[in-house]
């Protein structure tokens, strides 16, 4: 094949023959996949995130403007919100058990993240957890499905399978949730997963998240160790046997990216990478911040080895490590970015602002 522009009725090539050789290499190296991809990463989507303010929500948010995506930030805004403005977003602070501030109209995909985000917050008020973990979650899904939204992603959690000696935690394993957080979210899931047939349901399984967010937690595991060994010198282990899978948030929130690019993976994914028990990251913490650890005993026997095969097989990769977070952590602590403050602490900040 030639490709020939026409001057004076007498077909000439444009550039020589070695161009058009390397244009139609360049063309046969992309393959259909490869094209397919491509198209899915250029669409532009508008996702509407509820809870997005929050630990994870600041990390997402700014990553899906990056990819070229509309976004409605949705959030009560208990931890206040570290969005920056953007002509691409829209942050609206609103209650997701109120249906009637949930304005879904132009929305082509949700990505849930509110809830109330752990053990201790959900024993507060198991009401209050019930309502906005488990029943907003039903209301939201209906209404999205009504408003002919074709993609759903729900953030469940690991914690769902409770205590398991299983060597491999799958996602067919029978779930055992403890607390009224995990309840909330094994239903949570069984409702999203009822809307099926309307809508692509993909549902995350994380393992405990760690790393950098503009809006900080401090009460997740690696995250609280290294601040305490920054900010004490001391590291209070609790047990410390109790091994926990963990994953970095820059691979979680890269993850909700690739499921809204990939609407064909649908189902139930865990993701957590590394599972490590509590006693060894506290070492693994003490090797870049000196500090003496200390094991006291537990009374949170959650312990679980997730296995995260079935997300690999979709040709997802995570990124990072722990060890990454925990290097990030210390270095923007001796920048001053990173502050020990009390809103980093979900349980705390709740009981003196949402409670009081
Ligand atoms: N961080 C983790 O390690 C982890 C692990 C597994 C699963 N998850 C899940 O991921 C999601 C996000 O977690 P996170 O760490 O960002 O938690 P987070 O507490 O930082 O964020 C939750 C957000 O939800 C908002 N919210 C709470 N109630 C609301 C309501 N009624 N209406 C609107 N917004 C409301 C809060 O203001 C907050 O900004 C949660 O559902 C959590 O259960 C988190």
């Amino acid at each position: 094949m030639q490709i020939r522009a026409h001057t004076c009725g007498r077909p000439t090539l444009l550039f020589s023959p070695r161009f058009y050789v390397i244009l139609l290499i360049l063309g046969a190296s992309r393959s259909p996949d490869r094209i397919e991809q491509y198209t899915r990463n250029t669409a532009i989507v508008r996702v509407f995130v509820t809870g997005a303010c929050g630990y994870k929500g600041s990390v997402l948010v700014p990553k899906l403007i990056a990819a070229g995506h509309d976004v409605v930030a949705f959030d009560i805004q208990w931890f206040g919100s570290f969005l920056q403005p953007h002509p691409n977003l829209t942050i609206v602070k609103g209650d997701v058990r109120h249906p009637g501030e949930v304005e879904l109209d132009g929305i082509d995909a949700v990505i849930h993240l509110s809830s109330v985000a752990n053990d201790p917050c959900g024993d507060l008020d198991p009401k209050l957890t019930w309502e906005i973990s488990c029943l907003a979650t039903m209301q939201l899904a209906d209404r999205a499905a009504r408003a002919g939204i074709r993609r759903f992603i729900y953030a469940s959690s690991g914690s769902v399978y409770g205590v398991s000696d299983a060597p491999e935690v799958t996602e067919d394993l029978e779930l055992l949730p403890l607390s009224e957080y995990n309840k909330t979210k094994m239903c949570g899931e069984r409702i999203v997963l009822s809307y099926r047939q309307d809508m692509a349901v993909q549902i995350v399984r994380p393992a405990t998240v760690c790393g950098y967010s503009p809006r900080m937690r401090l009460d997740v595991s690696v995250n609280m160790l290294t601040m305490q060994a920054l900010a004490k010198s001391i590291i209070t282990v609790f047990g410390g046997d109790q091994t926990r899978p963990n994953i970095h948030i820059d691979d979680i929130t890269d993850l909700y990216l690739f499921l809204l690019d990939n609407p064909q993976h649908t189902g139930i994914y865990n993701a957590g990478f590394e599972n490590i028990s509590i006693l060894d990251i506290a070492r693994m913490v003490t090797e870049r911040v000196p500090a003496e650890i200390v094991i006291t005993p537990s009374s949170d026997p959650r312990s679980y080895r997730l296995n995260s095969d079935k997300l690999l097989a979709t040709g997802f990769r995570p990124k990072k490590t722990v060890g990454d977070a925990i290097a990030e952590l210390v270095g923007l602590y001796r920048q001053g970015v990173l502050k020990n403050e009390e809103r980093h602490y979900n349980l705390q900040w709740m009981q003196k602002t949402v409670m009081s």
